[in-house]
């Protein structure tokens, strides 16, 4: 049996194409079945529509506290019988009673090499621009296993890249997706799925 996987997103979505992508040539085990967004109007939902995965929407602002959003959230991912939770861009973190229902089956990939640049209030263009501020000449990213620390769970996979003179955040942002994130995601799911595979989860 698949492992069954669930992606959360509330962007572009260009890390849950790679994982499309990754499904598509069989170099992941498992099956992305739901792709969950926060935001009505990420483009991701476009991308899990054109694979034909289903989707699904949950805001904080309909559900209107934390605790509301993630008892949905929690529903949805139980309804749909998933194993395996990869956060691709999802820009909400989530309680120590959300990660603890899901010990060593939530997945995060971040836009550097942590301990560097993480934790709140670092997503998105801000830790390049982070990076890029303190002058790092090497950066990178990272998945790791989603706890209650914020970018504190272990870390299951990095990979580095080399920031070049006159880098600007969006130029780094986007060689960092290119050279690390787009290579490491799918790596680091088809790995923690095939071993649940094993595990007969
Ligand atoms: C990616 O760079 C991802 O690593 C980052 O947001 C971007 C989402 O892009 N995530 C974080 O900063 C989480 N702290 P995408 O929607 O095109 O995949």
């Amino acid at each position: 049996m698949k492992t069954k996987i669930a992606v959360l997103v509330s962007g572009g979505g260009t890390n849950l194409q790679a994982l499309i992508d990754a499904q598509g040539k069989t170099l992941l085990s498992g099956e992305i079945v739901l792709v969950v967004s926060n935001n009505p109007g990420a483009y991701a939902l476009e991308r899990a529509k054109k694979a034909g995965i289903e989707t699904a929407v949950v805001t904080k602002k309909e559900w209107g506290s934390q605790a509301a959003f993630e008892a949905k959230l929690k529903e949805i991912l139980t309804d749909h019988g998933i194993q395996l939770i990869i956060l691709a861009g999802f820009m909400t973190i989530l309680s120590a009673e959300f990660t603890s229902c899901y010990p060593r089956r939530i997945l995060n990939i971040h836009p550097s090499l942590i301990p560097s640049f993480c934790g709140e209030g670092f997503y998105g263009l801000r830790v390049h621009q982070a990076a890029l501020a303190y002058g790092v000449k090497v950066t990178g990213a990272t998945v790791h296993f989603v706890n209650e620390i914020p970018d504190g769970g272990e870390i299951i996979a990095q990979k580095a890249v080399y920031i070049q003179p006159g880098d600007t955040p969006e130029i780094l942002q986007r060689r960092v997706m290119e050279q690390a994130e787009w290579v490491l995601l799918p790596q680091a799911a088809e790995q923690v799925s095939a071993e649940l595979c094993g595990a007969g989860v």
